[in-house]
């Protein structure tokens, strides 16, 4: 039986959590004296004076509903950027233990791990991009609380293979933290319906990608309720907004509308990446599963410069280990997409 109290920081085990006013009665009440806040509303339309939901019960009703997963499965953070930083205060005791990133990646979790005083074991992605099994098998040892998997991965926009995941999940004592922020651009399935599969499976996304959302900062981790009961007694009390919650729920009930765009995003990656390949500076670019491509170059840092220089802004990625000669190219509008290509076409 796989017990999470295993790997928990003893200070976490011990922790008694911050308990808000609203959390302390149970029943109907309508006068709020308990809180300190201004009971006279806001200087705005809408009134804020109050403190949100501090467990963001109806955003998770209504992802439960979308993603198929009871809301107890569910943390809702601010960004999954947040949901990053918890599980770190929660499972790795500072100075002392270790997580495994697989670069090129996302950067937030060596940045997240340095904050917290974590080493960071690297263990570089393949020449293909995928998963060194070995590589991470032998940077394993008893202090390794946490394995970072991005998929579809940031900055390379493949998918990692799915049967690599299951053998880390299989045999790995600690927790695995599947990203799947880009998971809504992709042709590979969720991990989400493998919690019930996996107890130290924690898979996260976000509603910054391809909800359109970013401005709001509303991330999710699903995961055990056992590891999720451990975030909520971790993260700040009220960690998520109330207009971000307010705007979040209103904006899942436009499911199609999101649809929409990701079949856009991906007709125009299609197309982006045909015309990208006739110029003569490009020498690569590389299969997509995301909203962006990674696209390899002559001269990426002049490319990156004219391109500057023109008012366009993409993500010069050519020092990142693996990635050399290396432009990320997000999808836009197909405006943005034509302007990209009308002005790359310039470029000597
Ligand atoms: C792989 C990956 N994970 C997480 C994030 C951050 O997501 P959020 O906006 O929910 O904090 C990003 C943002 O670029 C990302 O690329």
């Amino acid at each position: 039986m796989y017990d999470i109290n295993n790997l928990l920081r003893k200070n976490i085990k011990n922790l008694t959590p911050y308990s808000s006013a609203r959390d302390e009665y149970t029943g109907e009440a309508s006068v709020f004296l308990d809180a300190n806040e201004n009971a006279f509303g806001s200087p705005l339309d809408t009134a804020y004076n109050r403190y949100p939901d501090p467990m963001q019960y109806k955003v998770k009703i209504r992802l439960s509903e979308i993603k198929g997963v009871p809301a107890r499965n569910i943390f809702v953070g601010n960004g999954s950027d947040e949901a990053i930083d918890i599980l770190f205060r929660s499972f790795c005791n500072p100075g002392v233990d270790n997580v495994i990133i697989c670069p090129p990646t996302y950067g937030m979790y060596q940045v997240s791990a340095n904050i917290n005083d974590l080493e960071a074991r690297k263990v570089l992605l393949t020449e293909e991009y995928q998963l060194n099994l070995e590589g991470i098998a032998e940077a394993i040892d008893e202090r390794t609380k946490l394995i970072f998997i991005c998929s579809p991965n940031n900055p390379t926009g493949n998918s990692l293979n799915r049967d690599d995941i299951e053998t880390l999940l299989a045999n790995f004592n600690g927790i695995i933290v599947i990203d799947e922020a880009y998971i809504n651009f992709s042709r590979q399935k969720t991990f989400i319906q493998e919690l019930t599969e996996y107890a130290n499976l924690v898979v996260m996304q976000t509603l910054s990608k391809a909800w359109g959302l970013a401005g709001l900062r509303v991330g999710m981790a699903f995961a055990s309720e056992e590891i999720i009961e451990v975030m909520n007694k971790v993260k700040p009390p009220y960690n998520v907004n109330e207009a971000s919650q307010q705007l979040a729920l209103e904006a899942l009930n436009n499911v199609q509308q999101v649809n929409g765009w990701i079949k856009e995003t991906l007709d125009e990656r299609d197309k982006l990446v045909l015309t990208l390949k006739e110029l003569p500076f490009v020498t690569d670019i590389y299969p997509s599963d995301a909203n962006f491509i990674l696209v390899k170059t002559t001269d990426a840092k002049g490319i990156y410069n004219f391109l500057v220089q023109h008012g366009i802004i993409i993500r010069d990625r050519s020092k990142v280990e693996l990635c050399e000669g290396c432009l990320r190219i997000t999808i836009g509008t197909p405006q943005e997409n034509k302007i990209l290509l009308s002005t790359l076409q310039q470029y000597k």
